[in-house]
């Protein structure tokens, strides 16, 4: 074969892999709504960025005939490329080529694009769209998804990686998602599900769709498995596009500090008057967030799940920075526990890959009640104390107004390690609140009295007399637990200059095989 034979074959045979199921099946996919494997990739990276690997991989089963059937690529397009010039690697299963199933080559070219991000320490995405383990291949297809999930765990807190789901991901195949730092899932073309419906319908008798049981809403607002909700593909990459312009490449390394164009000492009227005279009136902390940061840009993480914590990234004087703020405006911004594995989980993602982080802190306190109790909610606050008390990145801590009990030491005090804890003038630092802190009190007293009149008269005046003593920053400030109390307009530039001055910040933890987070 003449040379330029052999350079045409190879011309023909990457169009026929370029095909992947061929065009009927593209046309199916689009008829979805759903792009195809390589059109995703096209769409994340830079134009052009896109190096392939294992493009003439196939499958060597030999079971149910499959012998006959062979698609160069084998249902997953991997490779590396770059976002804004900084390398990823990728791989985006495609469903064109039996359904996405997973076969021990496809996961073989997961693996080793897994195992070359870990050796040059460069983020992982993955796009998911798969019927599962490919069924004629049996086990080999099951150890094959078990050397991802070793993969994902090994490069967990190493460096970022991000799951993509665009399709279905059942079965077992859904914990390479959960192993991994970030899901973004896409409205109703996607779902996620340890079991079907039909299996559900079969073992517990209860009828649900699809939608229902798995589908993209319902994991972004009540499982809370995905961290992000996109309209469409379309949306979903360019949120995976902007996620990655706060992460670092690996853990050891800073996150990519931009210019910034934002006056590092604005100065927001408007916060001197958002804490509502009121103690019971709520407001919107997204406010206070949208102000403080660069150019009111800012990255919500699991915007629809445990609202009562708002999480997210973004940038003070271009440094990248984990945000946790409890909202007033929803359940009176109580920590329980959803919002404390929310928050949890977000500050240890943050800390492992070196992101500051700051706190806004508005919480009445933990969530009473037997349904939180039974639930866990000791041991899911723990995980937040822990989180926080673990984290060795600069922590600022600002307290706008409540600051109560468990809730208090829970969020980043200076005692769990917070770096600069600051309040606001409207901050109450207390035990509890005055309501709660007089029936304890002046309980017995309170029950002796027969006249309501008196008895009402006398609760006041105590209640009072404890938010005169409490309800204020200074009596935390004066035992230097509050390290000054700030006028709320000018708190984006003591924030930035507080993280400035805390970017040599050094810290570790005592050495030891791992720690024992309360899971
Ligand atoms: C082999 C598969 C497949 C699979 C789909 N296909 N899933 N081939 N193994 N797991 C093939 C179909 O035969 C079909 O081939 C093509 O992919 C497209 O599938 P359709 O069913 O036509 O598509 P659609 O109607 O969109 O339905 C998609 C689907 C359905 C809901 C994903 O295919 C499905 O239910 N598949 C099986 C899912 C499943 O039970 N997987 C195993 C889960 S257990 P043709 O040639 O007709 O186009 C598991 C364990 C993992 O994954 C454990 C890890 C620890």
């Amino acid at each position: 074969m003449a040379n330029q034979d052999k350079i045409n074959e190879l011309i023909e045979k990457r169009a026929v892999a370029r095909l992947g199921g061929g065009e009927k099946r593209i046309e199916s996919q689009h008829n979805k709504g759903k792009l195809t494997a390589r059109e995703r990739i096209e769409m994340f990276l830079d134009e052009g960025s896109f190096e392939e690997f294992d493009m003439f991989v196939t499958h060597r089963c030999t079971n149910f005939g499959l012998e006959k059937t062979k698609f160069l690529g084998d249902g997953v397009v991997t490779g590396h490329g770059t976002v804004d010039g900084r390398v990823v690697y990728v791989f985006s299963q495609d469903f064109t080529v039996f359904g996405g199933s997973l076969s021990e080559t496809f996961a073989q070219k997961i693996c080793k694009v897994m195992d070359m991000a870990m050796k040059v320490g460069a983020p992982v995405i993955g796009i998911n769209d798969s019927g599962g383990a490919r069924i004629q291949e049996g086990v080999t297809s099951l150890a094959g998804y078990a050397e991802i999930f070793q993969r994902n765990i090994m490069a967990s807190g190493v460096i970022p990686q991000i799951s993509a789901v665009f399709g279905p991901c059942a079965g077992g195949a859904v914990y390479s998602p959960a192993l991994t730092d970030f899901v973004m899932m896409t409205d109703k073309t996607s779902y996620m599900f340890v079991t079907g419906p039909k299996v559900v319908k079969t073992v517990t008798g209860e009828d649900i769709s699809t939608e229902d049981l798995g589908g993209a809403s319902v994991h972004a607002s009540k499982s809370g498995v995905s961290h992000f909700l996109a309209e469409d593909e379309q949306e979903g990459i360019l949120i995976l596009r902007k996620l990655l312009t706060y992460l670092p490449q690996n853990n050891l390394e800073e996150p990519p500090v931009t210019p910034c164009s934002d006056p590092i000492d604005r100065i927001d009227d408007i916060l001197n008057d958002i804490i509502p005279e009121n103690p019971n009136h709520p407001y919107n902390v997204k406010d206070v967030i949208y102000s403080l940061v660069d150019s009111q840009e800012f990255l919500e993480v699991h915007r629809n799940y445990a609202k009562n914590i708002i999480v997210g990234f973004a940038k003070f004087n271009g440094v990248p920075t984990g945000i946790i703020a409890n909202q007033p405006n929803y359940l009176a911004g109580v920590l329980d526990i959803e919002a404390s594995r929310k928050a949890a989980r977000f500050v240890r993602f943050c800390d492992a890959f070196n992101i500051q982080i700051l706190t806004l802190v508005d919480v009445p306190g933990f969530l009473p009640g037997s349904g939180q109790e039974y639930g866990g909610i000791i041991i899911h606050g723990a995980k937040l104390m822990f989180a926080y008390g673990e984290a060795t990145v600069p922590k600022i801590t600002v307290t706008l107004r409540k600051s109560y009990g468990g809730a208090h030491d829970v969020m980043s005090c200076k005692q769990l390690r917070g770096d600069f804890n600051y309040a606001w003038p409207t901050a109450e630092i207390a035990v509890m609140g005055a309501a709660g802190a007089i029936e304890v009190l002046e309980g017995r007293t309170l029950a002796g009295m027969t006249d309501p009149e008196e008895k009402a008269k006398l609760k006041m005046e105590k209640e009072a007399e404890y938010k005169e003593k409490f309800a204020n920053p200074y009596q935390a400030a004066a035992y230097g637990y509050i390290d000054d109390i700030i006028e709320p307009r000018n708190s984006r530039f003591r924030i930035i200059r507080g993280f400035e001055s805390l970017s040599t910040k050094k810290l570790s933890n005592p050495p030891k095989k791992h720690s024992n987070i309360p899971l």
